[in-house]
């Protein structure tokens, strides 16, 4: 049996935190279909508000802390990633823009991405489509077809049901099938490696 490393990012700030809640049922749809398929699945869940400080301090000084490189390299470095935030001001938190600000522009190329939100009403569940979706486009990951949107009504019952439940089934069918399809990951890429022959650069610099 392989195993697949899938990577859920929640940028949800309250404690209990309902993207937090939504972030762990994708994953678990996932995970389901993953096994469906023979594949075993090793999650790693990011909760961000226990890194917002060390994002800020990468950003202002350029560098990050020890434990959030290792949280850059689970996200870079997994076969899929489950990204979902909650809406604020009609977009995505500055939180879970902020942390994908530190992603370098290529680490997420072909990697398949189930974008997810939360919400105080269903009026914003576009705010995938007009934010999450490009910002993930621009960073050259595959964005899958279904995003998924929760408005407090969906949790009506305490847990997803309904309209929600199939969307999450069908988002996390998605993401396996796309993780499925893909050779295993190698992990994140080396910021170091040569990318291009040495001789090559040698010879670039005879007159
Ligand atoms: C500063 C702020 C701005 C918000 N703006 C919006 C908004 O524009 N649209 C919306 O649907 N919900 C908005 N909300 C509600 C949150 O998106 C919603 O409560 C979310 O589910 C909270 O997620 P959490 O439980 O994981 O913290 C806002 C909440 C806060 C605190």
């Amino acid at each position: 049996m392989t195993s697949r490393t899938l990577a859920v990012v929640s940028a949800g700030l309250s404690q209990p935190s309902s993207t937090r809640l939504l972030a762990d049922q994708l994953a678990a749809a996932t995970r389901d279909e993953l096994a469906g398929r023979g594949e075993a699945v090793d999650t790693r869940l990011v909760d961000l508000r226990e890194h917002a400080h060390d994002v800020v301090n990468h950003l202002l000084t350029g560098f990050p802390s020890e434990s959030l490189r290792a949280v850059l390299d689970t996200v870079t470095g997994a076969d899929g990633l489950i990204a979902v935030t909650p809406i604020f001001n009609a977009s995505y938190n500055g939180l879970f823009k902020s942390f994908f600000d530190l992603v370098e522009a290529d680490a997420l190329t072909d990697r398949p991405v189930l974008i997810a939100a939360t919400g105080g009403t269903a009026r914003h569940s576009l705010a995938l489509e007009h934010a999450v979706r490009p910002l993930f486009t621009y960073l050259h990951a595959v964005v899958l077809p279904t995003s998924v949107f929760a408005a407090p009504e969906d949790w009506a019952s305490g847990t997803a049901d309904g309209a929600l439940r199939a969307r999450i089934e069908r988002a996390g069918a998605e993401l396996a099938e796309q993780m499925h399809r893909r050779p295993l990951s190698t992990g994140p890429a080396d910021p170091f490696a040569l990318t291009t022959d040495f001789a090559d650069l040698l010879g670039r610099r005879e007159p």
